[in-house]
């Protein structure tokens, strides 16, 4: 579960990026964060994946304190987490096989679980045919099905994605969604940050909607609000 309570976050400079945020996240949900540039969404996944700390308020992530979490437990916490980011991060001089085994290489698994955990994976998110394939070598959509499988990959409890579809075209971000709603349906939380409204509305998904720092609404019926 994910818990935001009272959170603010202010950053050195002095911008109030987030202002008294509480909201609950329940484990299996599937949910929008929207608001336009510079509400604080970015900010919002940060704190969840404690790249920053809040400036006061908790914020709670699968039964871990965020902040006052020591940081040498900050690795192990991460691992748990499923990120993909809008401009995907892949590792450039690795094959699409190797970017997915090396997120488990890192975790001490097996080379045994690893050939054959890669594979299942790749399949899942429709690339069996590309694992020896460089990213530079795949279009957008593909490498952010690169990016989901290794989020993946480890098995998460939770899926962070900060615009995943941010760079690539508006068809194939819709096969991006879909693949993490049937994520989602097998028990994985998501949390997904977009700006693209025709996007959020072709699910029916609860819609966080963040404006200046603040939650302005939330919940499945947002258009009406
Ligand atoms: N590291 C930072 N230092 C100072 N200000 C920041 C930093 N990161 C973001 N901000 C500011 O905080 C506000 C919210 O940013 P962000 O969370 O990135 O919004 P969004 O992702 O919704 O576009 C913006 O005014 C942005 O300029
Ligand atoms: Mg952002």
């Amino acid at each position: 579960m994910i818990e935001f309570s009272n959170v603010s976050k202010v950053y050195k400079n002095g911008t109030a990026a987030l202002n008294d945020v509480s909201l609950k996240i329940d484990d299996g949900e599937f949910v929008f964060v929207v608001g336009p540039s510079g509400a604080g969404k970015s900010t919002f996944i940060k704190l969840l994946l404690r790249e920053e700390i809040s400036t006061s308020g908790i914020v709670e992530v699968n039964g871990h304190n965020l902040t006052n979490m020591k940081r040498r437990q900050i690795p192990k916490f991460r691992r748990s987490l499923g990120v993909v980011f809008q401009d995907f991060r892949l590792i450039p001089n690795m094959s699409v096989y190797d970017n997915v085994a090396f997120a488990l290489r890192v975790t001490n698994v097996s080379s045994k679980d690893i050939r054959r955990r890669v594979p299942y994976i790749l399949g899942l998110v429709g690339l069996a045919g590309k694992a020896r394939s460089m990213p530079e070598q795949l279009s957008g959509g593909e490498q952010q099905r690169v990016a989901l499988a290794r989020a993946l990959v480890n098995n998460p409890q939770v899926i962070i994605a900060d615009e995943p579809t941010g760079n690539i075209d508006p068809e194939l971000s819709y096969e991006i969604v879909d693949l993490l709603n049937e994520i989602n349906k097998c028990g994985t939380t998501v949390v997904m940050v977009t700006h693209e409204h025709d996007l959020v509305s072709q699910f029916n998904h609860r819609v966080i909607s963040i404006a200046e720092g603040s939650v302005v609404s939330d919940g499945v019926d947002w258009r009406s609000r």
